[in-house]
């Protein structure tokens, strides 16, 4: 019997989803025979039975270009917007699958998708998961795509703040993003040589960052690049974060995807950065400017790494999928991929550990974290 698959993009778009997409659905035709439709628009277009075919007319030429050609959405099956209320949505999400007669849903995503697949898992679907987030922090996975393409966007971006830094004898302060784990941060900061990198997972003390500047400029060097990761957060706000309510702090770091908590965090940031400036300012008595990289982090075409590894996990999704897996997430180790639980994955977040080799490196060529 041909088997069916389905395939559906959701969560925050990444450079790499086109190329997974062509991965799985190349090896599942020409391979295995097997038929492939695409969902529109995440889960939304599996509740609105919105597909496309994914013949290989379809998947030729994307693999070079950014974004999804399935669109995407980071709408929740349990809680969806339908005629202006939330509901919950999965029966009919439940109903479309047998309706496309689908033997397994591939869902491309980050750690919010992770969950809302998990979900239907419970409901009885064959789901198998593949890992994407520019900002690294799915757990169980050496990287997700999109994140190379992502790091190596932020870091041409501090390549080039440091000549207008430079020229200017400014502090220039560069924000990524991240969510709630410093990995791009980090990275683009150590890649591209940050005099200092904030990161959630460090908090940072003001006054240390602003002797590091000073430390600078008594030794010539009038200007500084400060990456900080868009969660990161002061030593101050962690305590009164802390203090304000133990529990419900605690419960916002655990569960970063619910959209009010998103919401908080994002007004939050926008302000985060411009007051470090000015904190920045106040301290050194240097000029400050204040770069916010945003979407552009997440646009355009995916770098080679990223290239490759979404066409090794999609291409080896399929011989999942022919070998009948069902509940896992194709996670990629060294140069295998390998099928790990769903279960053990969702729920939880990728920080960097505070020993990594990239925290320990920053710090022994002077970097300072801030701490
Ligand atoms: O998770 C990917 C990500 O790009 C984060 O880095 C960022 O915080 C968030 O998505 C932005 O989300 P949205 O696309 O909903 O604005």
């Amino acid at each position: 019997m041909r088997k069916h698959v389905g395939v559906l993009t959701a969560g925050g778009d990444s450079p790499g989803l086109n190329a997974v997409i062509r991965g799985i659905g190349k090896a599942a035709q020409e391979r295995y025979g097997m038929e492939v439709i695409g969902i529109r628009d995440g889960f939304r277009g599996l509740m609105e039975n919105r597909t496309m075919e994914l013949d290989g007319q379809t998947l030729s030429g994307i693999l070079t270009l950014g974004g999804t050609i399935l669109g995407t959405s980071r709408d929740k099956p349990h809680r969806m917007q339908v005629g202006g209320k939330l509901m919950d949505m999965t029966d009919a999400i439940v109903e479309n699958y047998h309706r496309n007669h689908l033997d397994v849903l591939v869902c491309i995503g980050g750690g919010g998708t992770q969950k809302n697949a998990y979900r239907l898992l419970q409901k009885g679907l064959n789901i198998i998961t593949l890992p994407k987030t520019i900002d690294n922090d799915v757990v169980l996975t050496d990287v997700s795509f999109g994140f190379n393409t992502a790091l190596g966007i932020a870091t041409e971006a501090i390549d080039r703040l440091h000549s207008t830094a430079h020229s200017h004898h400014r502090m220039i302060l560069v924000e990524t993003m991240g969510h709630k784990a410093g990995w791009l941060a980090l990275g683009a900061g150590v890649a591209g040589g940050a005099d200092v990198i904030l990161i959630p997972e460090i908090p940072y003390d003001v006054e240390k960052i602003a002797k590091a500047i000073l430390d600078r400029s008594h030794h010539g060097k009038h200007f500084s690049i400060i990456a900080v990761a868009e969660g990161a957060i002061s030593l101050a706000e962690a305590a009164a974060l802390a203090k304000t309510n133990k529990n419900k702090a605690a419960e916002k770091m655990s569960t970063p995807n619910s959209k009010t908590k998103l919401v908080k965090r994002n007004l939050l940031h926008g302000a985060h950065i411009l007051k470090l400036a000015k904190d920045l300012e106040a301290l050194t008595r240097l000029e400050s400017r204040v770069t916010i990289l945003g979407y552009q982090q997440r646009g355009g075409t995916p770098s080679a790494d990223d290239r490759i590894l979404a066409t090794r996990l999609g291409s080896e999704c399929a011989t999942l999928i022919h070998e009948k897996a069902s509940g896992v997430m194709l996670a990629a180790r060294g140069d295998k991929a390998v099928p790990v639980a769903l279960k053990d994955v969702v729920g939880k977040i990728k920080t960097v550990p505070l020993n990594h080799s990239w925290i320990e490196s920053a710090r022994r060529v002077g970097t300072s974290l801030g701490d």
